[in-house]
């Protein structure tokens, strides 16, 4: 039977109108990689979503995936209160993969034994597999894999055997292939581990039988028919910023809803040099699709008077976007719904993302409040359309290829809600926005110039609120000095500083210092995410 895609709303009993294809359910136990594992499915052309530990065995059978698989998570399997799942979901003749954390789970409750291990594995580790293993066919023998665990399994449940081991641990993958259970120690989902895509290809395309057909489109079509089923005959304001999610929402809702899309456009003065008027050119004059602006400049800066603390700011613009929106809205409303590109990403970073071994319960370590998630009031007036939230960066890049939004908005940089305002450290001012906007214009100059704009994740200036000595002209200068920042990365997850040529730093120190008024030194932030993160606020 074809399964629901959408699990968690089927869990609401709130499944009218969405179509019908395989799944695979990924049970979060608290994994930072969590939903990385549903990505890695989707990759491979099958519908998967992460839901939580708690879900019992008769809301999956209802929801009937064709597989299910159990992440990893940070608590040992022994600690008082550490998730468990429902046991009943081994008898349901689903195939389920136990990953890390999910393999120790699997294993304690079918009858085997997890010791906290001698040598904790952490990074990169050889596996030997075994090749004619369903989950291994034809993989080589040895390849590298990524662990990171405290725990091993030392004795396996009943009907079960060892498919892989490492130097560490005799168990690196164990299975039950009569009943379809199977077990790995490592991540299959990161890309440190080879091979790793191919092992979960085993599983949810030969082990489970899932029918490889859900692709970009089938989200586009599933989306537009939610959101029709949401906001019935009611209409939707988006909060557009020019970037590629908000375009790509902008174009899936205009298919989706038509002329009841209302775009707005808030300029809150920490856009790039001349993008407001390139963000309205377009939209209105190629696309068709209507956009209100308003300028809010003055709204914004004068309420970050005074600010410096990060999150205060992030809290402050979020707030007053949203409020301007409700102004706004009445003037040209009413609407019920608010639409947001918000993104995986922002979600994870913004919320709860780990489970506390002792109570099983969500924690809340919250790393930044991104504009569209943790800066909303709670007295919003909107009800809030995110239908991106479960994608990552590069999955919204397919979608928008598939609805035909522009290559230059797809492969523009990502570029954060509060903008400039979090690239200046410390107080926002009109004179400092100025001042960083002309240097990340000659950043971006140069990059582009030097054909290395698709190369990078993103690049741009950082204004620092100190002074430096220098020397221009036999003159002594006492100026700021501009960070200038540069990583790639894949999903903006992690990420590493770019390795830029010597050439490309000397030509684009050479030009902030000698065009832009009040800069007179430029560093290279050479930090990775972690420890770092990309912005630095
Ligand atoms: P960090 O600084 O957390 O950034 O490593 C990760 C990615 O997210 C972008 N970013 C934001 N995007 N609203 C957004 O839409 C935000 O508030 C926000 N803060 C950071 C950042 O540019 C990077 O690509």
């Amino acid at each position: 039977m074809k399964m629901n895609s959408q699990a968690e709303m089927l869990l609401k009993d709130e499944d009218k109108n969405i179509e019908f294809y395989d799944s695979i359910l990924v049970l979060d136990f608290g994994s930072q990689y969590s939903e990385l594992i549903a990505r890695r499915v989707r990759e491979l052309n099958v519908y998967s979503e992460v839901v939580s530990y708690r879900t019992t065995a008769s809301q999956i059978k209802k929801i009937s995936p064709k597989g299910i698989i159990l992440s990893g998570g940070p608590s040992s399997v022994y600690d008082e209160g550490a998730p468990s799942c429902d046991q009943e979901i081994f008898n349901l003749g689903i195939p389920v993969l136990g990953v890390c954390y999910g393999m120790q789970l699997m294993t304690k409750l079918l009858g085997g034994k997890v010791v906290r291990a001698d040598k904790h594995e952490y990074g990169k580790s050889i596996l030997e597999i075994n090749p004619k293993d369903k989950l291994f066919l034809d993989l080589e023998s040895k390849f590298v894999s990524w662990m990171s665990h405290g725990d091993s399994v030392t004795d396996l449940p009943s009907d079960f055997t060892i498919s892989a081991k490492t130097s560490n641990t005799s168990c690196a993958a164990i299975s039950n292939h009569n009943k379809k259970l199977y077990g790995v120690q490592f991540h299959p989902e990161v890309i440190h581990t080879m091979n790793g895509i191919e092992i979960l290809r085993n599983f949810v395309i030969n082990i489970c039988d899932s029918n490889p057909n859900w692709t970009m489109k089938t989200f586009i079509e599933e989306s537009i028919n939610q959101v029709r089923a949401k906001v019935g005959d009611k209409k939707i304001l988006l909060a557009l910023s020019g970037g590629v999610d908000s375009s790509t929402l902008a174009f899936l809702l205009h298919d989706a809803i038509g002329e009841r899309l209302t775009c707005m456009f808030i300029d809150q003065g920490f856009m790039r040099k001349g993008e407001p008027e390139r963000l309205l050119t377009t939209f209105q004059n190629e696309f068709h699709i209507k956009v209100h602006y308003v300028n809010a400049k003055e709204r914004f800066v004068s309420a970050l008077k005074g600010i410096i603390d990060p999150e205060e700011k992030r809290k402050i613009i979020g707030r007053e976007f949203i409020r301007t929106f409700e102004d706004e809205s009445k003037k040209i409303g009413p609407f019920d719904y608010l639409a947001q590109g918000t993104l995986y990403p922002d979600v994870i970073e913004s919320a709860d993302t780990n489970i506390d071994p002792k109570t099983g319960e969500r924690v809340a370590v919250k790393i930044k409040s991104h504009h569209n998630v943790g800066g909303l009031p709670k007295d919003l007036q909107f009800k809030l359309v995110e239908p991106f939230r479960k994608l990552f960066k590069d999955e919204v890049r397919k979608v928008a290829r598939e609805l035909a939004v522009p290559k230059r908005i797809i492969e523009r940089h990502p570029f954060p809600g509060p903008g400039l305002a979090i690239r200046i450290i410390g107080e926002v001012t009109q004179e400092r926005l100025d001042v960083l906007r002309e240097a990340d214009s000659i950043i971006r100059d140069e990059i582009n110039k030097a054909g290395l704009y698709n190369a990078v994740w993103q690049v741009f200036g950082v204004l620092l609120p100190i002074h430096s000595v220098g020397v221009m002209g036999d003159k002594r200068t006492y100026s700021n000095p501009i960070v200038l920042r540069a990583v790639t990365s894949e999903d903006g997850m992690t990420a590493d500083w770019a390795k830029l040529p010597y050439e490309v730093l000397e030509k684009i120190s050479t030009r902030l210092v000698n065009e832009v008024k009040n800069i007179n030194r430029v560093v290279y932030d050479i930090t990775s995410k972690p420890p770092g993160t990309i912005e630095w606020e």
